[in-house]
């Protein structure tokens, strides 16, 4: 039998579940739910190359840690349509991974990060002091996205006029990240865009590394350029650093105002209580973690809960919706609730991929919210239901624009 009869013979039972198509892009939390409860492993159908996906908590853990059945090493034909910077770490096992990630790991423990904090409180102060009673700001660029930036900006010690460029080529990323698995039909037009955005960024990286080592300037870039041999691993490591730690954080700290600003109970009950902004951050991850999905690869045959993998099917592991899974959440778990601890999440991944710049994202997001909340005493939108814009990638959860006004 081939993946495509096994694909035809799969949908009869369930209806498609099409991550790209607008029913998802519309309502991934519907589409979620309905896939956790139909099926384990779902195999798609006319992908151009064969997927299957996963949804439970207790299946991701359990594939997250079998590296060996579930490869991390991209397929070519995957880095073909899609991304090839930046593949490297996310994009390999054991030992290759482990040998970058004992290199990249230190640079992001929470001592060394807990060092940027004047840094970003200094980028908090000014991107607010700009948009407070400046009428109607876009929270995605003016905000969310300008403090990613300039977050990753300092610790890579790219100069302030650089920024806009790191900025375009991850809103690149965020728009067509991670889909070229899940194409029915050949994207030239995205596969394009990406190229053309690895084309500006591979020889920034490598002149920059230059600039940094005449300067002498602190750099996690030149940290790994320092550590690491290979120049292609070099360019890699420093995409994947840049490529990852933008748009992800700024999507968190666009998402997370969304849904504080959709129940304003919940925002009057964070302004009373300043202290449990780390909780409210985690529940944003856990409802709203950018990256919704992780890619593996089979390495071997196996049967999973009936459905045939091939060695070489790509992997989807919903991350989003495992941390919905009413086996690890069982009170309201498509709720979003800042009272609730989210103790248990797949926001930032688990095992040995999990996010290596989680530190990172967090201490942006609650420098974020605590200096909003005592800055202001208001925040509106100023378009309704409007507002809010969606790149309508449904692989990430990425904002396109978030229109709001911030009142002290
Ligand atoms: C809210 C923000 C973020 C989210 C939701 C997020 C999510 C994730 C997830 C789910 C993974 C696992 C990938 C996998 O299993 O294959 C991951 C890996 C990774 N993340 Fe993040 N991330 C965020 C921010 C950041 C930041 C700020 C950085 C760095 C500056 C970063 C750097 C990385 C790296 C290097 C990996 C690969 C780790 C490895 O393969 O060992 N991330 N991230």
């Amino acid at each position: 039998m081939t993946t495509a009869d096994i694909g035809a013979e799969i949908a009869t039972e369930i209806e498609e579940f099409d991550p790209l198509g607008e029913k998802f892009v519309n309502s991934p939390w519907t589409e979620f739910k309905r896939m956790r409860e139909s099926c384990r492993a779902y195999r798609h159908v006319g992908t151009l190359m064969p997927v299957v996906s996963f949804f439970r908590d207790s299946d991701l853990r359990e594939i997250r840690a079998d590296w060996e059945t579930w490869s991390s090493a991209r397929l070519a034909e995957s880095n073909k349509h899609g991304l090839r910077a930046g593949a490297l770490m996310v994009g390999q096992d054991p030992p290759d991974h482990t040998k970058y990630r004992n290199i990249i790991a230190p640079m992001f423990m929470p001592g060394r990060i807990g060092a940027l904090q004047p840094a970003i409180d200094g980028h908090v102060k000014k991107l607010l002091d700009q948009a407070i009673d400046a009428g109607e700001i876009d929270f995605m660029e003016d905000i969310g996205g300008a403090l990613a930036t300039a977050t990753i900006g300092t610790i890579c010690g790219i100069p302030e006029q650089d920024w806009p460029l790191i900025r375009e080529i991850t809103v690149i990323f965020a728009r067509d990240y991670g889909k070229a698995p899940l194409y029915k039909e050949p994207q030239p037009e995205v596969e394009a865009r990406l190229r053309e955005a690895e084309a500006k960024l591979l020889p920034f990286i490598v002149s920059h590394i230059q600039n940094l080592r005449k300067s002498n300037t602190p750099s996690i870039l030149l940290d790994v350029a320092d550590q690491v041999e290979d120049n292609f691993a070099v360019m890699g490591l420093c995409a994947l650093i840049i490529g990852a730690g933008v748009d992800t954080s700024a999507n968190l700290m666009v998402n997370g105002l969304w849904e504080l600003m959709q129940k304003p109970d919940q925002m009057r009950w964070l302004r009373n209580n300043p202290d449990k902004i780390n909780q409210a951050v985690e529940e944003c991850i856990r409802c709203r973690g950018s990256l919704r999905r992780s890619e593996r690869v089979a390495a071997r045959d196996l049967e999973f809960d009936g459905v045939q993998i091939n060695r070489g099917d790509t992997v989807m592991i919903w991350n989003a919706s495992a941390s919905r899974d009413p086996e690890v959440v069982p009170d309201r778990p498509d709720e979003f609730d800042v009272q609730r601890v989210a103790k248990r999440h797949m926001g930032f991944g688990a095992g040995i991929h999990m996010c290596i710049g989680n530190v990172l994202a967090r201490l942006e997001a609650r420098t974020l919210y605590s200096e909003l909340i005592r800055r202001t005493s208001r925040t509106e939108e100023t378009h309704g239901a409007d507002s809010y814009e969606h790149w309508g990638n449904g692989v990430t959860d990425a904002a396109k624009r978030y229109s709001v006004s911030l009142h002290s």
